[in-house]
């Protein structure tokens, strides 16, 4: 078995403001194999790379991501709250790539003008409590890009995660081609490894639960599943997966765990 997939999770966030321009192409610089991005819809439709339901945390606005258009969001300051975001002594102004929020359309140029191979794992949250109408959006979107129907040549290629497995089903229901990972916080009772919901073929364990059942990759990986891993961070973390022979490693510090590969 060779080396596992780096993905950058939120980009390289340990070091950059999390789902910011920066912290994707500081992954890239790296050498991340791939970047891992959480979608939510605005109120007017568009979609946009920010984890929480609430801008509160990443942002100097307030109230919900969802309550606002793509034009408020885009007045706000999605950097300054993180050290990565704020310039140094010293340091000129930090441009606007630090503070600016994402769109996953600049997210996708930025990929598909990188000149090399990357991976990109856009996550949906559940789609009955977060916006119904993520999936559709997401996989027209992805379509307009010819990214939709990927083969295995193709430099960039997308692949959608969810804890929800209905989100799974949907993605599966409009665009069959698309690989999709369903996430797990816990092991649900109704989970069969051998089978995972809906044909997907990837599962993306939190590091918790691998902590407890290091045995649970080789049994996935027996049943002919591919193991993502979220959200590696620390070295004994690093070795436990590695040891277990995983397939991807998420993480906020996608170099720390490029170095320990030799990469
Ligand atoms: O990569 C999967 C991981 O990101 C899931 O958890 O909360 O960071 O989106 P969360
Ligand atoms: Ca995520």
């Amino acid at each position: 078995m060779g080396d596992p997939l780096v993905f950058a999770h939120r980009g390289s966030s340990y070091d950059l403001p999390e789902h910011t321009l920066a912290a994707y192409l500081r992954a890239l610089d790296e050498g991340a194999d791939g970047l891992e991005c959480d979608v939510r819809l605005t109120r007017d439709g568009h979609l946009v790379c920010v984890h929480d339901r609430r801008l509160d945390r990443t942002s100097n606005g307030y109230g919900l991501v969802s309550a606002r258009t793509l034009a408020e969001l885009e007045a706000l300051d999605f950097g300054s709250w993180h050290p990565g975001g704020v310039p140094a002594d010293g340091d000129e102004r930090l441009d606007e790539s630090h503070t600016r929020l994402l769109t996953l359309e600049r997210l996708l140029d930025a990929v598909l003008a990188a000149g090399r191979p990357v991976r990109l794992l856009v996550e949906t949250k559940h789609p009955s409590r977060y916006g119904r109408d993520v999936e559709r959006r997401l996989v027209t979107l992805l379509r307009r890009y010819g990214l939709a129907d990927p083969k295995p040549d193709d430099p960039v290629r997308v692949t959608v995660m969810s804890f929800s497995p209905l989100a799974v089903r949907r993605i599966r229901d409009l665009a069959p081609a698309l690989p999709t990972v369903l996430l797990l916080e816990v092991l649900p009772r109704w989970l069969r490894l051998g089978r995972l919901p809906f044909g997907t073929r990837i599962a993306g364990p939190g590091i918790g639960l691998i902590r407890a059942r290091p045995q649970l990759v080789p049994a996935l990986r027996a049943a002919g599943n591919q193991v993502y891993v979220w959200t590696v961070n620390e070295p004994d973390d690093l070795e436990l997966v590695l040891d277990a022979g995983v397939d991807g490693v998420i993480t906020d510090r996608p170099a720390r765990a490029l170095a320990r590969l030799g990469r």
